[in-house]
């Protein structure tokens, strides 16, 4: 154990053999939930409202609610100030605030997706991560200027500066790869590389003495498409300086932490002041555990207590003195307030009203449960692969072929669904969740024809609802296209709209796909069905929206392709895929810059305008 010298205040703390005496200065991990230094604000960020929540923690009552912009995530106080700052994800700003007054500070403009954001102490520097393109930034929190800027890795979200404002640990969110920085340099200092199944890791918390951080996360198995067999929750441990007999990282099984009570999702963890417990809410089965932390370079976490949460926990913090931890229950609108002694809940405290219809909000419920009618065996939901509506950047062996997850972002205009098109409703999801993948009990009452084909959209409000929520993502602008499209994008643009290269045939504007909504579905053989002996549907497939590709490699339905370069070059050396072997290489790199532009305006007048028809339930 390693002993620091500025001893800010001392901990003696006995504790199944561990002896610590030490300083426990804080450090700073970013969430959506944060507890001002003197405990007196609470603050969190509401992502389907749009805002920011101050609550009183003397007087639990909620102060105000600051409008902060679209799909509002990380969140820090600056130091031990009331000043906050947050990533406004889907408007690409950092706003910093003053939780006294609600008064907006300053909006900073980023490049694209800002999640994680950390504070020094004395609140003079922020440094946020852009979850695309995978840039850490500086900023100077009193100018509201972005100072410096380096390389994150690929999808960071979890941010935590270490107690000496040095050290800077960032999560890969579909790798759970964790690394650290030097902030004054921007080097990195070191990884710690999870397996290669290992994913959603969006938060992680450095403990106050030990040289540990623990990071929630999921392992995605692509290999099983099957309830008990894909997915499982996980607490990795990462050792911050391993001697070199160390595990440099250990991963502490969460379905099996206490016997066979399985949880699902884990979305954020945070520890006690002392170092002593480690609390872990899980987003899917709506509960918590509190675990002991122990000293022993070895079992390093053991159970302690298990307690039943309301919707979607999506974080945990621990008040500064210790005696309560609060959990932000994102689908009840809810932070609800423990004691700490005891374990039980002491308030519930209303954060902001549902911003959408009961319907969508029920539908939404249903897509982050992992718990029945959807699943039987409590590992999966639907969005342990959909988190959010975003793809988990992964490519599952289902029975009838490698399948790449796709975006669910304007799927309500895509229609018909799956790569091979055989789903013309989201109501056709009832047979995923009675299948062998989820194996809940499903929401229509009695029995479903087998096949697909018999229409289920009325059939049972539940349904209708999980449809309603999954219709309602939006796609997001092209941060490629936020000055325009830019000269070799232009060029390329022309190259996609000549006869010659012909993508524009089944490419359609404005969703860039040619279904919506025929049935049976448009599919087409683009020459790429050969490449899988798995498949069983090919080797024609429904025409993709070309919409947010920038950020959704890997490409095709197998997702073999690695790059939007493969996709017109090494996949299509047959030309079947349009026309591209006439393509100097200077062209495919125009036709790239387009398609990593796409979209450059809103989809949605242009298909109103020309008679597409949106999919809502
Ligand atoms: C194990 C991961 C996994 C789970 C769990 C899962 N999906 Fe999917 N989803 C996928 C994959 C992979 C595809 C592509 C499959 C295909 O096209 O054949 C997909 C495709 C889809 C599509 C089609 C999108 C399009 O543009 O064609 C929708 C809609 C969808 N899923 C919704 C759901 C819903 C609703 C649930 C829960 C009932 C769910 N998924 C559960 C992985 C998953
Ligand atoms: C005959 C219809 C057709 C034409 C012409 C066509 N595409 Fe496609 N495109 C498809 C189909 C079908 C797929 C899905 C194939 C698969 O997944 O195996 C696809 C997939 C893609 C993808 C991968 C999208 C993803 O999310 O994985 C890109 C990128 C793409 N096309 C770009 C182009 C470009 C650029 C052109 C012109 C050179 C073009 N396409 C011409 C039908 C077409």
């Amino acid at each position: 154990m390693r002993m620091r010298n500025s001893l800010s205040w001392m901990v003696v703390a006995w504790m199944c053999g561990w002896m610590i005496v030490s300083t426990a200065e804080s450090s700073s991990s970013s969430s959506l939930m944060q507890i001002s230094a003197d405990g007196q604000l609470l603050v969190c960020t509401n992502r389907d409202s749009g805002t920011a929540t101050v609550v009183d923690l003397k007087t639990h009552e909620k102060l105000r609610e600051v409008p902060l912009g679209y799909k509002p995530e990380g969140l820090t106080f600056l130091g031990q100030s009331h000043r906050c700052a947050a990533c406004i994800y889907g408007d690409d700003q950092i706003v910093v605030f003053d939780a006294d007054t609600g008064k907006i500070l300053h909006r900073i403009d980023v490049f694209d997706e800002p999640y994680g954001i950390v504070s020094n102490h004395d609140g003079s520097t922020l440094y946020a991560c852009l979850e695309y393109p995978g840039q850490i930034l500086e900023i100077d929190a009193k100018q509201g200027k972005v100072t410096r800027k380096f390389d994150g890795g690929k999808f960071p979200r979890g941010l935590a500066l270490a107690s000496d404002d040095r050290t800077l640990y960032v999560t890969e969110y579909l790798t759970g790869t964790v690394r650290s920085f030097d902030v004054a340099t921007g080097e990195e200092l070191n990884n710690w590389p999870g397996l290669s199944t290992d994913n959603l890791a969006r938060q992680i918390v450095l403990h106050p003495i030990l040289d540990r951080a623990y990071m929630p996360h999921l392992r995605s198995k692509v290999s099983v498409a099957h309830g008990e067999g894909s997915i499982f929750p996980y607490v990795a441990i990462i050792n911050t300086q391993p001697k070199p007999d160390d595990k440099p990282r250990k991963r502490i099984p969460m379905d099996s932490f206490r016997g066979t009570l399985v949880t699902a999702n884990p979305w954020e963890c945070d520890l006690s002041p002392d170092g002593q417990k480690l609390y872990v809410v899980f987003g899917g089965t709506d509960d918590i555990f509190v675990c002991d932390v122990l000293d022993d370079n070895y079992r390093e976490l053991v159970y302690d207590s298990y307690l039943r949460t309301g919707h979607n926990p999506r974080a945990v913090k621990v008040a500064p003195d210790g005696e309560h931890f609060y959990v932000y229950n994102a689908l009840d609108f809810q932070v609800v307030e423990y004691d700490t002694q005891t374990n039980q809940q002491t308030r519930a405290i209303e954060v902001c009203k549902v911003p959408y219809s009961e319907e969508h909000r029920t539908g939404k419920i249903l897509f982050y449960t992992a718990l029945q009618p959807m699943t039987g065996r409590r590992w999966i939901s639907c969005s342990s692969c959909h988190p959010d509506g975003d793809p988990d950047g992964r490519t599952w062996q289902n029975p009838e072929g490698l399948r790449n997850t796709p975006s669910l972002a304007a799927v309500a205009w895509t229609h018909p669904l799956h790569w091979s098109a055989d789903r013309d409703e989201t109501q056709d999801f009832e047979h995923t969740i009675r299948g062998p993948l989820m194996q809940g009990r499903g929401l229509v009452l009695g029995r479903i024809a087998e096949a697909l084909g018999e229409p289920l959209a009325g059939k049972s409000p539940l349904l209708d609802a999980l449809t309603v929520y999954n219709n309602s993502h939006k796609i997001p602008l092209s941060p490629y296209s936020k000055n325009g499209l830019s000269a070799a994008a232009q060029r390329g643009r022309e190259l996609f709209f000549s006869s010659k290269t012909q993508c524009a045939e089944c490419h359609k504007a404005p969703f860039f796909a040619d279904s919506n909504p025929v049935w049976p579905g448009k599919v087409h053989n683009v020459g790429t069905g050969e490449d899988d002996p798995s498949e069983l549907m090919g080797p024609k497939y429904d025409t993709p929206t070309l919409l947010g590709v920038y950020r959704t490699a890997p490409y095709l339905h197998h997702g073999k392709a690695e790059t939007l370069n493969e996709v017109l070059t090494t996949y299509n050396s047959d030309d079947k895929h349009g026309t591209t072997s006439h393509l100097s290489d200077a062209e495919i790199d125009d036709l790239v810059e387009f398609l990593k532009a796409l979209p450059y305006e809103d989809p949605v007048p242009a298909a109103k305008a020309a008679g597409l028809k949106k999919v809502e339930r």
